[in-house]
């Protein structure tokens, strides 16, 4: 009776192994996946500056800043990969999983997060804006640079 309890645990932990092996190979292609898939999200003006808008159909969050420029950020936790929300009140990003904080631009405020928010490439055409949803960028700090900015509004 003992080995057939042993070899059911064996069984299970084989079935789980398998699970977390496919799992985690199954993200890794997500993440090299390169191919562009914008997504228009609306005019320029739908946006007010300094707001912050869930976007679900990408599962990201558009953020405007005060100067105008756009942010894409990812809504998958750098930690586990749970769902971020905006604190409206305290202008964070916060998740519910295991607790981590992230700044209005992503940077970590609290961790296990071990690295900012990602960002979806964005860009401004015609008035409109638009967002890559087939691509996450990983990045270690936040920079001016990484911000999109409408024809002519361009911070220098
Ligand atoms: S998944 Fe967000 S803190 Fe763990």
């Amino acid at each position: 009776m003992r080995r057939l309890w042993r070899g059911a645990g064996l069984l299970v932990l084989a079935q789980f192994l398998g699970a977390s092996i496919y799992f985690l190979l199954s993200g890794s292609r997500r993440k090299k996946s390169p191919i562009p898939v914008f997504i228009d999200v609306g005019p320029v003006e739908d946006f007010a500056p300094d707001s912050v808008t869930l976007v679900r159909r990408g599962e990201f969050y558009l953020n405007r800043f005060a100067d105008g420029g756009f942010l894409a950020l990812s809504r998958r936790c750098t930690h586990l990969g749970c769902a971020v929300t905006w604190d409206r009140e305290r202008k964070i990003f916060t998740c519910p999983c295991h607790a981590s904080s992230f700044s209005r631009d992503g940077s970590v405020l609290k961790s296990p997060a071990p690295r900012p928010l990602d960002l979806h490439p964005l860009i401004i055409e015609k008035g409109r804006v638009k967002i890559d949803i087939g691509t996450r960028r990983r990045r270690t700090l936040f920079s001016p640079q990484q911000l999109g900015y409408p024809a002519g509004k361009q911070k220098t």
